[in-house]
């Protein structure tokens, strides 16, 4: 499904909410549920509590499909809160389920795996694993969905639907929520809200925009054989060296003469290995790098002529180049485009939940994100939430050695998430009711 169809579903999702005047929940209403929830999730015990999951996954990093220990705790803490399950889901992956079981069915995730890096920050609660750290804050996304876990439980007769709570492994770089999807047990979404922490944005902000947010992105691979031999006798041998700085080079026009300069692209080769020493030609040369579009037609077009400017490149110089996409296993990571009906949904929630101007503008960047192949497939939404406490030094960007979460941000986190699926669904079920041809599978 194409970045078109995701158009069509939105405007689609539009027109059924247009022609049956779905209810908004009122705005005292959805001040007096957001409240609600803020001040139980910030409460002394259960916030220790929520504080204390996100401390003990920190401590204990574990990478993409390896979150045993993670996923453990995960259903340890359900099943101490009376919350069914299904897992294995991908491997480590758990899928909880609270409310009616009927439609509609309305999605919370949280990804679960930490960074090949070594933490820099000294503190009590430090990475115990060498070379492994929640460097992406993927601790507090775990503890945040956990937290509204335990909000919802407490609400469970205010669910006019169905919540599954989405634990995924391996975001980073492993395409654990395409793995997920695979499974069933997903198959019925209507929504999903995904959030993530942010160190740009204040402790106290949430930010995100509608539509396309986050690149479409693939990674390729390519091998250009030469013949190798003496570094002497160019002429005896074919030079795999020169023939990959050639194609390497002429993968930057791509972008810069192929695109219009209005539409985002990126092309990069990020790695490159070949020779031994100075005198002598290899056999062959690797290279590999990331290409990302903001559409998916952008994204097939880079895919193809990647392919072809390697290896004509190749062949100018008498080298034959092999291109690998890795498609085999997991296609390209769609782009990012959040619901706007969704989005517009969640914005006013975060706004009531923590006062006006508190949901800011996010720019559109070229980073990508795995939830994207949810956001094909069903009304998807990443949300943002701040961490930034120039005290606490909890500004330095995800993926850096320095990242620091600012804990006071669990309760925000807990509390949108929940408070977006009730209001969600309250708002859904009365579309249906106003509604009869508005019928659910
Ligand atoms: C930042 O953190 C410090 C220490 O916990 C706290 O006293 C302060 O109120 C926080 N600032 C903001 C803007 O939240
Ligand atoms: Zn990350
Ligand atoms: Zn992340």
């Amino acid at each position: 499904m194409g970045l078109a169809h995701l158009l069509l579903l939105s405007l689609s999702l539009f027109h059924v909410r247009g022609s049956c005047a779905a209810a908004l929940k009122s705005e005292p209403e959805l001040k007096s549920l957001t409240q609600d929830l803020l001040e139980s999730a910030k409460d002394p015990e259960f916030f220790r509590w929520m504080r204390d999951i996100r401390r003990r996954i920190h401590e204990h990093p574990e990478l993409g499909f390896e979150e045993h220990r993670t996923s453990q705790l995960i259903r340890d803490e359900l099943d101490s809160l009376g919350i069914k399950y299904k897992w294995p889901v991908a491997k480590t992956g758990v899928v909880a389920f609270m409310g009616s079981g009927k439609k509609p069915v309305f999605a919370l995730r949280a990804d679960m795996d930490a960074l090949p890096l070594q933490e820099l920050v000294e503190w009590e609660h430090k990475s115990k694993i060498d070379g492994k750290m929640h460097a992406c804050g993927h601790d507090s996304h775990v503890a945040m969905l956990l937290g509204a876990a335990k909000l919802l439980k407490e609400r469970e007769n205010q669910i006019k639907g169905t919540i599954k709570l989405v634990f995924q492994p391996g975001e980073e770089g492993y395409s654990g929520a395409y793995y997920m999807l695979q499974d069933g047990v997903l198959n019925d979404l209507d929504g999903i809200l995904s959030i993530h922490v942010l160190p740009h944005v204040p402790t106290g902000f949430l930010a995100s925009r509608p539509g396309p947010m986050l690149a479409g992105a693939g990674v390729f691979s390519a091998t250009i054989h030469g013949k190798g031999g003496h570094a002497a006798l160019p002429h005896h041998n074919i030079d795999p060296i020169v023939a990959a700085s050639s194609a390497i080079l002429s993968l930057q026009q791509i972008v810069s003469r192929e695109t219009d300069p209005l539409e985002g692209k990126v092309v990069t080769v990020g790695y490159i290995e070949g020779g031994h020493t100075a005198n002598v030609i290899p056999e062959s040369v690797k290279f590999a790098g990331t290409f990302r579009s903001l559409s998916s037609s952008g994204l097939l077009s880079l895919q193809k002529r990647i392919k072809e400017v390697i290896e004509m490149q190749a062949a100018v110089h008498r080298c034959k180049a092999v291109v690998d996409f890795g498609e085999d296993e997991v296609p390209l990571y769609p782009v990012m485009v959040n619901d706007e009906v969704l989005y517009e949904h969640t914005k006013r929630v975060g706004e009531i939940l923590l006062g006006e101007g508190k949901v800011q503008l996010m720019p559109v960047t070229m980073a990508s994100e795995d939830f994207s192949y949810f956001a094909d497939k069903t009304a998807s939404l990443i949300f943002l939430v701040g961490i930034q406490n120039k005290t606490l030094k909890s500004h330095h960007m995800l993926h850096s050695p320095y990242f620091f979460v600012d804990e006071e941000a669990l309760p925000i986190g807990a509390a949108l998430h929940s408070a977006v699926a009730i209001s969600y669904l309250d708002e859904h079920v009365e579309a249906k009711s106003a509604c009869p041809n508005y019928g659910y599978p």
